[in-house]
């Protein structure tokens, strides 16, 4: 039989879909409560207390929080007031805030450090097969394949790995195939995987074969009798067995260990000044500067900038434009910085991006045509000059749409994949977006003059997927940071990876002065 409603599952195979926190990070505090934010609520919950120690001025807490990471996200924390990622962020991943509450009066200093758990960077590599499965195809013999689910909090389970189709066989030995514990099983041990197998078909129904249950604690075991399953399917009472060849788990470095060694991330962003945009001075203009409200490009590049800011320590970000008139000879440009300084094109902060962009709006004039090639081979020239992990460029370029050199900007793409470097673009307004969703290369892998892209660097969405009719910004904006950033860290780790470059040890752990407490880790 069938199981229809598995099957777009099946096919839109997404490993990115179903919040998979990119880790497990340990916090140490140094006070008595730890208070999380709601995304949509917007209300402060307490997560956690430490014990309270008396007597010192220089209390060294015990107690631990272990809370997801993700980098996508703005994970609020506070007594004093953070964010996870400013934490994770930090010089070996260790914060130092001075503490609010009354004003005007020193209420001493907070101390955050984060930890990743281990068992988030393991991946495990394993290989099945299977004997005298169920004949589905009236000619020949069956092409199986099996999917594998991740179970959720709540019941629901997530497709986390196909296999390939072994083709005409009833005993197919499948490929080993490797992948992360934490998409597996969200790094719970014992947790549900569920296992199905299906007979490939050209047209596209697959014939649903049957299926078993495992965990990881089971497959771990490797090549036993214990992991010997039956595959069944109860509508056809019937079933054979799917046997675990091989089984091994090893650990990798992610994303946070190379931050903690000191990687900086490189922000840059590139904003689009072209005519089709609208005359900036009209209500209709995507760049209308509204006093009351934020326009597109401005709550694009606020949502992700926030949360992108965490990862550079200081701060200042260079910002671009492309496609306008610059002053005083009308001479079209399409990289000239924001803030009129091409030496030092640096803006400080997300504000400072703003305040730039409005700046230019008042002495540019929108031109065109739409040109991403050359601001996305402006930040490869400077990460092409750091290619020792060091530091990962991350460009964002918003922009209405309509580009016009497809050719040039693929071949930068193609070269840029080869770098440490990410593309976020966000399109506003409502044109078609068809050769964006080409660069994001989801589907197919860009390629240019022939030359394949070495790896995916291109994440793009449609700013108005994320408007919120009820005018709740907040939230669809977080959305919006969410799904442009989720592809980031591994994008990340996939350079690191092909480069064969491991992060700098952390700076060892910070000793508090004059302390002798056992448990010091704050
Ligand atoms: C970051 O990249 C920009 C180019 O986009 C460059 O102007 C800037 O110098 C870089 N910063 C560092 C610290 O390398």
């Amino acid at each position: 039989m069938d199981k229809l409603e598995d099957m777009s599952s099946v096919y839109d195979f997404d490993p990115i879909t179903g919040n998979i926190p990119a880790t497990k990070v340990e916090i140490t505090v140094s006070l008595c409560v730890l208070y999380t934010q709601g995304v949509e609520t917007k209300q402060w919950r307490e997560f956690g207390r430490t014990e309270v120690i008396d007597n010192t001025l220089n209390p060294d807490f015990v107690r631990k929080y272990i809370l997801d990471y993700f980098f996508e996200e703005k994970q609020n924390l506070r007594q004093m007031f953070c964010t996870l990622g400013e934490i994770v962020g930090s010089p070996a991943s260790r914060l130092e805030k001075p503490l609010g509450g009354i004003t005007g009066k020193k209420c001493g200093t907070i101390i955050l450090t984060a930890e990743e758990l281990s068992n988030c960077r393991d991946s495990a590599t394993m290989q099945f097969c299977a004997n005298k499965l169920d004949k589905k195809d009236f000619f020949g013999k069956s092409d199986p394949f099996m999917v594998f689910y991740r179970s959720n909090e709540d019941g629901t389970f997530t497709i986390c790995h196909k296999t390939e189709v072994v083709k005409n066989t009833l005993n197919p030995v499948w490929q080993p195939f490797t992948i992360p514990v934490r998409a597996l099983c969200n790094g719970d041990y014992d947790r549900t995987i569920k296992v199905e197998v299906y007979d490939w078909d050209r047209d596209g129904s697959h014939d649903f074969i049957g299926d078993f249950t495992t965990s990881y604690r089971e497959l771990a075991r490797g090549q036993s009798q214990f992991n010997v399953y039956e595959v069944s399917n109860l509508q056809v009472l019937f079933h054979s067995p799917v046997t675990l060849l091989s089984f091994s788990v090893e650990s990798e470095f992610t994303f946070l260990d190379y931050i903690k060694g000191g990687t900086q991330i490189n922000f840059t962003v590139a904003i689009d000044f072209t005519a089709s945009n609208g005359n900036p001075s009209q209500s209709t203009s995507l760049h209308y500067m509204n006093p009351y409200q934020l326009n597109a490009y401005a709550m694009a590049l606020k949502a992700v900038g926030e949360i992108i800011q965490d990862y550079d320590s200081d701060k200042m970000f260079p910002a671009l434009g492309f496609g306008a008139k610059l002053p005083p000879d009308g001479r079209v440009s399409h990289e000239f910085p924001l803030n009129g300084n091409m030496e030092n094109p640096y803006c400080n902060g997300i504000e400072g991006i703003l305040e730039a962009y409005h700046q230019s709006l008042k002495t540019v004039q929108l031109y065109g045509p739409t040109n991403f090639a050359p601001v996305v081979n402006h930040v490869a020239r400077y990460a092409a000059a750091v290619q020792d992990g060091s530091q990962y460029f991350v460009l964002l370029i918003i922009t209405d749409g309509v580009i016009s050199d497809m050719a040039q900007t693929k071949e930068a793409i193609v070269n840029a994949a080869k770098l440490p470097m990410s593309i976020i673009i966000v399109g506003v307004g409502q044109a078609e977006f068809d050769a964006m969703v080409e660069l994001d290369g989801d589907d197919i892998r860009i390629s240019s003059r022939g030359k394949l892209a070495e790896r995916d660097i291109v994440q793009f969405v449609p700013f108005r997927d994320y408007m919120d009719r009820t005018g709740n910004h907040v939230l669809s904006m977080a959305r919006l940071a969410k799904d442009v950033l989720a592809e980031i860290p591994d994008q990340f780790i996939s350079y690191m990876k092909s480069r064969g470059i491991k992060p700098n040890p952390a700076p060892p752990p910070y000793t508090p002065p004059g302390h002798t407490h056992h448990h010091t880790q704050i």
